[in-house]
C-alpha cells in the first residue's frame, strides 16, 4: 500500500450527521481509524472546532462549512458532502484553500426512476382520487378511467442518469418510450427521440422530467406547454422545483385537461418540520404530492457512503480529484515504484516555473507530471524516481514556493 506523507492512522477523519456505516467501513478497512463520529449536526461553535482538527470531513445537508469554518481548518485536506447538493459548504473558499469537495451526484438515480415508475402505476389507475375516497368513507368502484401502463407512451424530458432509467423500466413494463434532451443522446432499448418538446408532450400519455435546474429549464413546464399535451394525460416532476409553473399546472388539473399528477419539488419547499407546506396543489385529490423524497431510500444512503467515500480515499491514497465540485479535475494512475508530490497553488504565472526549476536544478529523474488549473487554484502532480529522503526534501522545498496552497507525498 503507498504510504501517505502523514499517516493514514493519523488521518482525522470527521464524519457528521449520521452519513451511512458504508463510509465509516470504507474507511476502517483503508487503513483510517481516526474517526470522528456524530449521528447529528454540531452547533456551530462545536462544528468550527471540530473540523479545524479534523483532515476529511463528512457532511450532509446541515453542517454549514462557512469561509470562517473554512478558513480555521489549517489541517482540512478534504471534505466530502455524503449527498448531492454543496451549497452548505464554501466551495470558492474551500478552493482557494486547498481543499476539494466531493458529492454524490448519481448514488440514488435507481431510488427515483423507481418512484416514477410506481407513480406512473397508481396514476394510471387513477388510485390517489380512490385512495382519497376511501379515506373520506366513499367507494369509487368503477373501472372507468383506469388504465394499464401496457402499451401507453412515456415522455423523458432530460435523458441523462435518471431519464435513461426510466426509460429502461418503463420498457420493462410495456411502455413505448419517447424522450426529448439537448444534448445528442443514445437511445437506451427501443426508446425514440422526440423532434422536439412539443412533439413529445403531444404525444404522451404520461411525461416524466429529469432535466438540471439551469436558466434554460426554469419553468419550462408552463401554461403553453400543458396546453400541448393529450387531454387526460399526467405529468410527474420529480427533477427540480423550478422547471414546473405550480398554477397553470394546477388550473390543467381543476378542468381535467390533466388527469393527473405526482409532484415531489415544488417552487417553495419548507426548510424543516416546523414549517407548513404550502402550494396551489394542496386538496387536489388527482395528484400526489411528496416531500423532495424522490432520492430518499436506505439504499441510496448506503451507496452515497459508498462513493463520496471512495472519492474521498482515493484523494488521500493517490490524489485523483476526478468530479470534485469545486477543485481542478486530475484523473491519476497508480505510481508503483515512484515518489507522487502533490502541489496545489495559486493559479497565478510564475509558480509553475518556480516548481519546474525547482525539479530541473534536482538529480531526480521526473516519471510523470500532470497539471489541471480550475478558477483561482492550480494542481500539479508529479511522479518522481527518489530516495524517500530526497522526496521528503522536494515536498519541503515545494512548501517554500511562494504562491503554495498544500503539498503533499505519497511514496
Ligand atoms: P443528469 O445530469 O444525468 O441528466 C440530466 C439530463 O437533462 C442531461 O441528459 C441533460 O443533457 C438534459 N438537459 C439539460 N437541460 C435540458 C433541457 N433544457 N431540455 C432537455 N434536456 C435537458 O441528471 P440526473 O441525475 O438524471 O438528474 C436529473 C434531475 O433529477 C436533476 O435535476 C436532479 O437534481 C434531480 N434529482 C431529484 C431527486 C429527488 O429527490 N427528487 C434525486 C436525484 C436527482
Amino acid at each position: 500500500m503507498t504510504k501517505t506523507s502523514f499517516p493514514r492512522k493519523d488521518i482525522k477523519v470527521l464524519l457528521l450527521e449520521g452519513v451511512s456505516q458504508t463510509a465509516v467501513e470504507s474507511f476502517r478497512k483503508a487503513g483510517y481509524t481516526n474517526i470522528e463520529y456524530h449521528e447529528k449536526s454540531l452547533p456551530e461553535a462545536e462544528l468550527a472546532k471540530a473540523v479545524s482538527e479534523a483532515h476529511m470531513v463528512g457532511v450532509r445537508s446541515r453542517s454549514y462549512l462557512t469561509a470562517d469554518v473554512l478558513n480555521n481548518a489549517r489541517r482540512l485536506m478534504a471534505v466530502g458532502c455524503f449527498c448531492i447538493g454543496t451549497n452548505q459548504v464554501d466551495l470558492d473558499t474551500a478552493a482557494i484553500n486547498g481543499i476539494p469537495v466531493f458529492n454524490a451526484p448519481y448514488s440514488n438515480t435507481r431510488s427515483v426512476a423507481e418512484l416514477v415508475i410506481a407513480e406512473s402505476v397508481l396514476l394510471v389507475r387513477r388510485i390517489p382520487e380512490k385512495n382519497m375516497a376511501c379515506h373520506r368513507g366513499d367507494w369509487l368502484k368503477s373501472s372507468e378511467g383506469s388504465y394499464e401502463l401496457r402499451g401507453k407512451t412515456l415522455g423523458i424530458i432530460g435523458y441523462g442518469h435518471i431519464g435513461t432509467q426510466v426509460g429502461v423500466l418503463a420498457e420493462a413494463m410495456g411502455m413505448h418510450v419517447l424522450y426529448y434532451d439537448i444534448e445528442p443522446k443514445l437511445a437506451m432499448g427501443n426508446a425514440h427521440p422526440a423532434d422536439s418538446l412539443g412533439d413529445l408532450l403531444s404525444v404522451s400519455d404520461i411525461v416524466t422530467l429529469h432535466v438540471p435546474q439551469t436558466e434554460q429549464t426554469k419553468w419550462m413546464i408552463g401554461a403553453a406547454e400543458l396546453r400541448r399535451m393529450k387531454r387526460g394525460a399526467m405529468l410527474i416532476n420529480a427533477s427540480r422545483g423550478t422547471v414546473v409553473e405550480i398554477d397553470p399546472l394546477a388550473e390543467a388539473l381543476k378542468s381535467g385537461h390533466l388527469s393527473g399528477a405526482a409532484v415531489d419539488v415544488f417552487p417553495k419547499e419548507p426548510k424543516g418540520k416546523d414549517e407548513a407546506f404550502v402550494s396551489a396543489l394542496v386538496g387536489l385529490d388527482n395528484v400526489i404530492l411528496t416531500p423532495h423524497i424522490g432520492g430518499s431510500t436506505q439504499e441510496a444512503q448506503h451507496n452515497i457512503g459508498l462513493e463520496v467515500s471512495a472519492k474521498l480515499i482515493r484523494y488521500s491514497d493517490n490524489g485523483s480529484t476526478l468530479s470534485s465540485v469545486n477543485f481542478p479535475e486530475v484523473m491519476l494512475p497508480e505510481h508503483p515504484g515512484s515518489s507522487r508530490l502533490l502541489h496545489i497553488h495559486q493559479n497565478r504565472p510564475g509558480v509553475l516555473k518556480q516548481v519546474n526549476d525547482l525539479f530541473a536544478q534536482s538529480d531526480v529523474n521526473v516519471n510523470a507530471q500532470y497539471l489541471r488549473t480550475r478558477g483561482k487554484v492550480g494542481y500539479v502532480v508529479i511522479d518522481v524516481q527518489a530516495s524517500e529522503t530526497q522526496a521528503r526534501e522536494l515536498k519541503d522545498k515545494l512548501s517554500a514556493i511562494d504562491g503554495t496552497l498544500k503539498t503533499r507525498l505519497l511514496y
